[in-house]
């Protein structure tokens, strides 16, 4: 069968190399893809938020699967597209549509869901340009800090953590009546801090079965020790050493079940995948987001810990047979260690020559942001480049293997957190 993985990051890249391993696949496409992608299969120059175009190229190309890497064309209905269309809607496809997406696209959408359902997270309360003045006065009688939210997508960057009133205010005014995050931030959500550890937890769903996937640890930090602006992520683990089965099983009963069972009662078929971000209180696991998606670098360490045929399971899920698929995870460690651009998260250069990055021994290489030049020379192209993952019986072994390889990966100003895991491995 042919299959098309849409999106560019080291996410979409560790997709196609689990893909890749699947007898099923014949060929493969990454749309766009990047350099680390292109040695897996057929990059494809389009942009995926043209739906007419990804409908023509699936059906020029004999497309049997669609997975969907980013939310962006999930929130804007890349599903719905397809749906509308008597060919491209008996295409087996891994994305829920526009409405399941909102469980990321809309932060007021998703806590109304979970209020519904009963499902634990921050106490919270919305407000708009109309009620502003409740808002403001919500916002002085809060408890510090005070966690204000954009609604729509911010590109990771609508969540702000305000220490005094005076901040959060300001905060609030500045995004409803003065467009901070544009159309994103005319509504938001004001939410209750939540002190504990977060942690990241990936169900793969078809609707009316589920399967849960191995959990893991983002560093969304700049900083060693968790210091600094936040990024897209520098690293994460797999799994997570406190997500344990009494844990788990709280996080299966009081979120992933309701959340499973009120999508159905909401009349959302959802075939895709449902990341959870999950704070740890003392034990008690709250919800601190939805996202309609993998995350990225948690994909290079969970991917690689599954060893069941992942093409065949992302077809079940888009065929709504998921209940007859097995999946398999091995008990292996996995440390995925992101090397970044010098500046990341503000501003960087692009275009700088990566050396070393082939000759990897012992360790996985996912491209992030990589592309080649008209010399085949491999450059960078992005502020998170390069994910180095290793799997190991053990995490200090894991997280030793992946720092010798980031380290044997040069190009210039490139940096890297060496202390991915640290609060779980003794010196
Ligand atoms: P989000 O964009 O929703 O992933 O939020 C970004 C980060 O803000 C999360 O990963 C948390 O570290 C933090 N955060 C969001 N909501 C809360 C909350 N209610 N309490 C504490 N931290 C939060
Ligand atoms: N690593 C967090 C995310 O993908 O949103």
């Amino acid at each position: 069968m042919n299959i098309l993985v849409i999106g560019s990051g080291g996410r979409e890249h560790a997709f196609a190399y689990k893909i890749k391993q699947s007898p099923l696949c014949e060929k493969l496409f990454i749309m766009p893809g990047n350099a680390g992608t292109a040695e897996l299969g057929m990059n494809v120059p389009l942009e995926p938020n043209d739906f007419t175009m990804v409908g023509k190229f699936c059906l020029d190309n004999e497309i049997g699967l669609v997975v969907v890497g980013p939310e962006e064309p999930l929130v804007k209905g890349i599903k719905n597209h397809f749906d509308a269309d008597d060919k491209l809607k008996q295409i087996p496809f891994v994305g829920p549509d526009k409405t399941g997406a909102q469980l990321e696209g809309s932060k007021d959408f998703s806590k109304a869901f979970m209020a519904k359902y009963h499902i634990p997270t921050a106490a919270y309360q919305t407000f708009t340009a109309e009620n502003i003045q409740e808002g403001l006065k919500y916002v002085q009688a809060h408890s510090l800090p005070v966690v204000l939210k954009a609604d729509g997508l911010a590109a990771g960057k609508g969540v702000l953590i305000c220490e005094s009133h005076v901040e959060a205010s300001a905060e609030l005014e500045a995004m409803i009546n003065n467009g901070k995050f544009g159309s994103s931030g005319s509504k938001v959500v004001v939410e209750e801090f939540l002190k504990g550890i977060e942690l990241s937890v990936f169900v793969l769903t078809d609707g009316q079965s589920y399967k849960l996937l191995p959990e893991a640890k983002d560093y969304k930090r700049i900083g060693e020790g968790d210091t600094g602006l936040n990024t897209g992520g520098m690293g994460a683990i797999s799994p997570v050493p406190f997500a344990d089965a009494s844990f788990m099983q709280k996080v299966e009963e009081r979120i992933i079940k309701p959340t499973i069972n009120g999508l159905k009662a909401e009349g959302i078929s959802y075939n895709g995948f449902i990341f959870i971000g999950l704070m740890n209180v003392a034990e008690e696991p709250y919800v601190i987001e939805y996202n309609c998606r993998m995350g990225d670098p948690e994909t290079e360490a969970v991917l690689p810990r599954i060893t069941s045929d992942f093409a065949e399971l992302m077809l079940a899920t888009g065929d709504c047979r998921l209940n007859q698929v097995e999946l398999q995870i091995s008990a292996q460690h996995a440390a995925t260690i992101m090397l970044v651009s010098k500046g990341y998260p503000g501003e960087y250069e692009k275009g700088k020559v990566i050396s070393g990055s082939d000759t990897v021994v012992n360790s996985l290489v996912f491209h992030s942001g990589t592309k080649r030049n008209e010399q085949q020379q491999l450059l960078t192209n992005g502020g998170r480049i390069i994910a180095v993952t290793s799997l190991a019986d053990n995490l200090a072994t894991a997280i030793e293997l992946s720092k010798q390889n980031a380290e044997t990966i040069l190009f210039e100003g490139k940096y890297y957190r060496s202390d991915i895991g640290y609060e779980f491995v003794k010196n």
